[in-house]
């Protein structure tokens, strides 16, 4: 892959905008897993914490967790991108993130879905600085790191 031209304005506002959702994980947690409901319901039985209830649970350490790593890897990798021009996961991190979503039943357009729902968590938490850059540099990180993570997830079939 070419180099990427990822932005120090971009890094930062990817940086700054954790800072923010990151001191209420809780409550955004929450929001994210709804917004991934509500737009795929039937992603709802992939989620072992998600499966038997009704509605999203609160304060489910299981779905904090998952949260907190979609957000602050995508965070992680707009530092590399300004850093490297490219997205650096060790081996053995893509490994283990490639066979847990083969695994659960994971496929190349609920990335999509994912991204709008960490969109969307943004939009919520950021309310005025959220703006079409905020917007443009989380994509872009995001959509680095799904593609290292789909590509594994090939390789591994
Ligand atoms: C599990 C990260 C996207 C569904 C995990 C785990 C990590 C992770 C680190 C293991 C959790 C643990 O060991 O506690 C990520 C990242 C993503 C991403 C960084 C995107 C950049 C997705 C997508 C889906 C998904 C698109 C499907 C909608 C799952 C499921 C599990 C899982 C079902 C198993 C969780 C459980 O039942 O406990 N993910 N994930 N992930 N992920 Fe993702």
């Amino acid at each position: 892959m070419g180099e990427i031209v990822f932005t120090e304005k971009q890094e930062a506002l990817v940086k700054e905008s954790w800072e923010i959702l990151k001191q209420d994980i809780s409550k955004y947690s929450l929001h994210f897993f709804s917004q991934i409901l509500e737009i795929a319901p039937a992603a709802k039985g992939m989620f072992s914490f998600l499966r038997d209830t009704d509605e999203v649970p609160h304060n489910n350490p299981k779905l904090k967790a998952h949260a907190v790593k979609v957000f602050k890897m995508t965070c992680e990798t707009a530092i590399q991108l300004r850093e490297k021009g490219k997205v650096v996961v060790s081996d053995t991190t893509l490994q283990y993130l490639g066979s847990v979503h083969l695994k659960s039943g994971v496929v190349d357009p609920h990335f999509e879905v994912v991204k709008e729902a960490l969109l969307r968590t943004l939009k919520e938490g950021l309310g005025e600085k959220y703006n079409e850059e905020v917007e443009g540099a989380w994509s872009q990180a995001y959509d680095h790191l799904a593609l290292a993570i789909k590509n594994e997830m090939k390789q591994e079939v």
